[in-house]
C-alpha cells in the first residue's frame, strides 16, 4: 500500500492510499481518481506539464519506479535533472525529486507529491 500526500499552496493537502505492487498506477492516475487538480496534457511523458516534486516520507531506499526514457528526456530538457544524475541513477537507483506524474509508478512507500509547480 502506498500513502501519497498531494500538496499545493492553493489547495488543502490531501493524503490518499493507493494500491501499489501492481506497478501500473501512475501518480497522475491516482491524482485523477482522487480529484486532485493536477495539471496534465499529453499523459504520455512528452509535454512536461505534469511535473511534480516528490519527497520520501518513510525510510524505503527508492522512490517510485524507475524513470522512463521519455521522462528522462523531458526532465533533461526542463533542466530538472542533470546528465550526471541520470548516470548515477542507472547504477544506484538514486531517487530524483522531480518526476512526471504521468510516468511515475508508485511502490509501497509514503510520498509527499507537490504539484502544479511554478
Ligand atoms: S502529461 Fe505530458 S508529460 Fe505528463
Amino acid at each position: 500500500m502506498a500513502l501519497i500526500t498531494f500538496s499545493n499552496p492553493e489547495y488543502k493537502d490531501k493524503t490518499v492510499y493507493a494500491v501499489a505492487g501492481s506497478f501500473t498506477e501512475t501518480v497522475l492516475k491516482i491524482a485523477k481518481t482522487n480529484k486532485i487538480p493536477i495539471n496534465f496534457d499529453c499523459q504520455d511523458g512528452e509535454c512536461g506539464s505534469c511535473l511534480v516534486k516528490v519527497t520520501k516520507l518513510n525510510d524505503t531506499k527508492t522512490m517510485g519506479g524507475p524513470l522512463t526514457d521519455k521522462e528522462i528526456n523531458v526532465l533533461l530538457q526542463m533542466g530538472k535533472i542533470t546528465k550526471d544524475e541520470v548516470d548515477t541513477m542507472a547504477v544506484d537507483d538514486f531517487p530524483t525529486p522531480y518526476r512526471l506524474a504521468c510516468q511515475m509508478v508508485v511502490r509501497d512507500e509514503e510520498l509527499l507529491v507537490e504539484y502544479n509547480l511554478d
